[in-house]
């Protein structure tokens, strides 16, 4: 095997390790000639990384760093010497171990890559790359693309049918642009305190348009909460249960920071009527100034619902009113427990009712 073109061009690498399946040298050179004029600058990640061909011949043609993902001990040695031998060790990193768990570490420390490989055994399975997929939005740079190798005629889609597929003999390459990413994951933050039927049509009707929405539980503020975010979070998540490509996380933080760890490239807010415009216009118009990549979007509530409010929810059951109409059924008794006689009247009724 030897590197193609660029600097090192024709270097010869260290001999394959057992258990090791590298990208043909002819495979190689058509998959880098279809990425095309890509390679000025910037950073590459080489997951499952193998022998470190892919990524080695990227810094070889001009990109600028390289990080090298590959649990099998002898394999990450033999990247280590390839990069010996093109010259090209300032310019990388080594990480020994599991390709998920580097993901978590890399995107914990806000890295960004223009270009990642993924080129895992054939003996993994397809679900097990969907996974690790589903991590790399967050990880790319703007322009950034992703490029998947895979086994003969793999019978598996991934991503459904996105990115580019090319056969090369027996290897199957597919070419993912950022977008393919980012815009189909939406967060719906909110406080939901409690959560009501009209957030619940807002989360239904994102789950339609989106391929995932995280419902990101905020209001950690909130003074004297009757339910933490953590209970608000479980009471989401019996009621959004029939919806697959939904999930529920507590918000510790800022929104386009959840956003952006979370790969998703929409924020997405229901809008009941004008009294509502002028506060999320504000928030859509900071959360812009601290990420511009992260779109806030809106979904207009169903008239049935453009009255109801958690406030109104709160203040109707705090004086022991018939919240059913706004509360989903599964979690009335819940709500109407935590939420019932908060209101000072109310308090000081019960009070003269038992006295009486
Ligand atoms: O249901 P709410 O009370 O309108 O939800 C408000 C929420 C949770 C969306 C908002 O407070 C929020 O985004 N909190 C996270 C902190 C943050 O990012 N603040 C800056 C943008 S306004």
């Amino acid at each position: 095997m030897r590197i193609i073109s660029g600097s090192a061009r024709g270097a010869r690498l260290a001999p394959v390790p057992p258990g090791v399946r590298p990208t043909a040298d002819r495979v190689r050179e058509s998959l880098f000639n279809a990425l095309g004029q890509f390679f000025d600058g910037g950073a590459v990640l080489d997951l499952y990384a193998g022998t470190g061909a892919l990524g080695i011949e990227a810094l070889s043609r001009g990109m600028e760093r390289a990080t090298f993902v590959e649990k099998n001990g002898r394999a990450a040695a033999t990247i280590l010497e390839n990069l010996r031998r093109t010259r090209l060790e300032d310019q990388a990193e080594v990480v020994r171990g599991d390709a998920a768990r580097a993901l978590e570490r890399l995107r914990e420390n806000g890295r960004q890559f223009n270009l990642i490989f993924l080129d895992p055994p054939y003996r993994i399975a397809a679900t097990e790359v969907e996974g690790v997929l589903s991590h790399l939005g967050v990880l790319l740079a703007p322009d950034g693309r992703v490029v998947v190798e895979r086994g003969d005629a793999p019978e598996e889609v991934l991503r459904g049918e996105k990115g580019v597929t090319r056969r090369y003999g027996g290897t199957v390459v597919t070419v993912f642009d950022r977008f393919e990413f980012m815009m189909n994951i939406a967060v719906c933050p909110g406080s939901f305190d409690p959560i009501t039927v009209g957030h619940l049509d807002v989360i239904r009707r994102a789950s339609g348009v989106f391929d995932h929405v995280v419902v990101a539980v905020g209001g950690n503020r909130i003074k004297n909460p009757k339910l933490s975010p953590a209970d608000r979070a479980r009471l989401i998540e019996k009621v959004t249960g029939d919806l697959d490509n939904v999930s529920v996380e507590v918000m510790e933080g800022l929104l386009v920071e959840f956003a952006r760890e979370r790969g998703a490239g929409v924020i997405l807010k229901g809008l009941r009527a004008v009294s509502d415009f002028n506060s999320e216009f504000e928030q859509a118009q900071l959360n812009q100034t601290l990420d511009p990549e992260v779109e806030t979007m809106f979904i207009m509530a169903s008239a049935k619902h453009s009255f109801l409010s958690s406030s109104a929810v709160r203040e109707i059951a705090g004086y022991g009113g018939d919240v059913s109409e706004f509360i989903p059924g599964e979690i009335l008794d819940t709500v109407v427990k935590a939420y019932s006689g908060t209101q000072p009247d109310a308090q000081r009724r019960i009070k003269t009712e038992s006295k009486g």
